[in-house]
């Protein structure tokens, strides 16, 4: 494993050995390379300001620019990593294709937020999959601007989305290999590890039984920016390829730990179209570039979006330790609030999802409600699946809800209500009505228990309505709701 921290920077090695391993690569990149186009504006992952795009030679389709919040990515997990900031684009006086497309829309009056801005649409520039308007937007959505307005902008990266031709970057693209990540990083008392194989894994821990994970970092990197702690020991999953996978099979799916979020969306649009609903309403594209599905569940937060969806899709966590793994239904690797069922010397290795879809009649969908439709934290999220009988009878039921207890769990109560019933508003009544039963949601910020309560049921009749005729609907461009409206009758 290297001693030493390094990466590219817009093709130019850096070496590092006197930087804290819990430095951003935003505040090395303005601090100690006098990169000053990449702006702060929130250290926390929302306004974008801080994008920088890296190459990921393994991303879900091939080899892929991704846009991600400097902010918060730890100069470690850009191990051996290329990573283009504003500054790399244009050729001596020559503007680079997005910036001349930016300028020519009128796409900047201020000008913070615009180095963040062009690293978004460079990814766009090489995308070749932004074919609706929706994925456009999803692609700048978190991108904010507070005076330019955002019709240039999105205007700007219409004109250029998919249209890299090839260049120094897309030259790049092809020729950057999957370099290794491993690392043994030492400064001062910290301690930053990147191990490449489990038996070293098991060796740190066995070692340094008080290490912290990190995966992507979403989460954790909030530590460090928001609340200034610093977890002096931390062991990183993400040189651990095996944990990085995402295994369809016919039975069933198996997705690593590590694997990341936009890479999920992806490959499960057509199989697990629930699902893809839920990751459509998280975070904005930078943060599902970094955030893990492993870095989600772990965190054990009652408002984690995950844990419903997949709750609702019968999944279950798989436990690895030196000693073996163990599969655990979801609902029980949840124990409490943000407690898990991992022991000691265990990592959360992935997740299974059963494939009980084929020839059989299921419906299945996915809501979150939060303050705003999206990019926000949920206050209700519900992940619901029903199988029917050929006589339209609800056969089993799984209705999994986060924001309505300590932590994200099944109604079991209502599911109870449902079964056997035909799946119509009869039997969704008698289920809103036990739903009591099953949760006791508390009064906060987010919303009253009240709210909660009626959001909840409201969300079961949604389910019903929506799923009436359409096994696996949809979402439409530009929705009002997660809930379809247009399916809807
Ligand atoms: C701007 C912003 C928007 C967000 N939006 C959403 C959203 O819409 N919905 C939502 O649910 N969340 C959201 N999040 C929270 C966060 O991004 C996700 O929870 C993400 O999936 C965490 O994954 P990660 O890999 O980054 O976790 P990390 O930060 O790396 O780790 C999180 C925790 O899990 C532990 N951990 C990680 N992987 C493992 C493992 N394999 N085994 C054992 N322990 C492990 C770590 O020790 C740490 O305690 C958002 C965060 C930000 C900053
Ligand atoms: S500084 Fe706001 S997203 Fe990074």
């Amino acid at each position: 494993m290297d001693d030493k921290l390094r990466f590219w920077i817009n093709g130019v090695a850096v070496e590092e050995d006197s930087a804290p391993p819990t430095t951003t690569l935003l505040n090395h990149l303005r601090g100690s390379m006098g990169l000053t186009g990449t702006k702060e504006g929130c250290a926390e992952g929302d306004g974008g300001a801080c994008t920088v795009v890296i190459v990921d030679p393994e991303a879900h389709g091939g080899p892929a620019f991704r846009a991600i919040n400097a902010c918060l990515v730890l100069l470690p997990m850009v191990q051996n990593k290329s990573v283009f900031t504003v500054e790399g684009l244009a050729e001596g006086r020559s503007w680079h294709p997005v910036q001349r497309s930016l300028v020519e829309a009128l796409g900047s009056q201020c000008g913070y937020c615009t180095p963040g801005v062009i690293m978004s649409m460079f990814e766009a520039y090489h995308r070749k999959d932004l074919d609706a308007p929706w994925k456009l937007d999803d692609q700048m959505c978190g991108n904010l601007c507070r005076c330019t307005g955002y019709k240039p902008i999105m205007e700007a990266t219409r004109q250029i989305a998919g249209k890299a031709e090839e260049d120094r970057f897309t030259r790049a693209l092809d020729q950057t290999p999957a370099r290794s990540m491993g690392l043994d990083y030492a400064h001062g008392e910290q301690r930053f590890w990147t191990p490449e194989d489990e038996a070293t894994l098991w060796d740190l821990l066995d070692a340094h039984p008080q290490a912290r994970f990190v995966a992507g970092g979403t989460d954790l990197s909030l530590e460090i920016t928001k609340r200034f702690e610093i977890p002096p020991l931390l062991i990183s999953l993400e040189g651990l390829g095996g944990l990085s996978r995402i295994e369809p099979g016919p039975d069933r799916w198996r997705v690593g730990a590590t694997a990341r979020l936009s890479d999920l969306e992806a490959a499960c649009a057509d199989a697990f179209p629930a699902l893809e609903r839920m990751l459509r309403f998280f975070g904005a594209r930078q943060i599902k570039h970094r955030a893990t599905l492993g870095g989600n569940l772990c965190t054990a937060s009652p408002i984690g979006d995950m844990a419903p969806a997949l709750m609702a899709l019968g999944a279950s966590a798989l436990l690895r330790s030196r000693g073996g793994d163990r599969l655990v239904p979801l609902e029980a690797f949840f124990t409490g609030y943000r407690q898990t069922a991992l022991k000691p010397g265990e990592v959360l290795a992935g997740v299974e999802i059963p494939v009980d879809w084929r020839g059989v009649d299921v419906r299945s969908a996915c809501y979150k409600v939060s303050k705003r439709q999206e990019l926000d934290i949920s206050t209700v999220a519900a992940g619901m699946w029903v199988r029917l009988d050929g006589q339209g009878r609800v056969e089993a039921a799984r209705l999994a809800f986060g924001g309505m207890a300590a932590r994200t769990a099944r109604a079991a109560a209502a599911e109870a209500a449902l079964l056997g019933q035909i799946w119509a508003e009869e039997a969704v009544e008698a289920a809103c009505a036990r739903l009591s039963e099953d949760f006791s949601p508390i009064d906060d910020h987010r919303g009253s228990a009240w709210y909660r309560r009626t959001v909840a049921a409201n969300l079961l009749r949604g389910f019903l309505l929506e799923t009436r005729h359409d096994p696996a609907p949809r979402l439409p461009y530009r929705t009002t709701g997660t809930v379809n409206p247009e399916v809807i009758s």
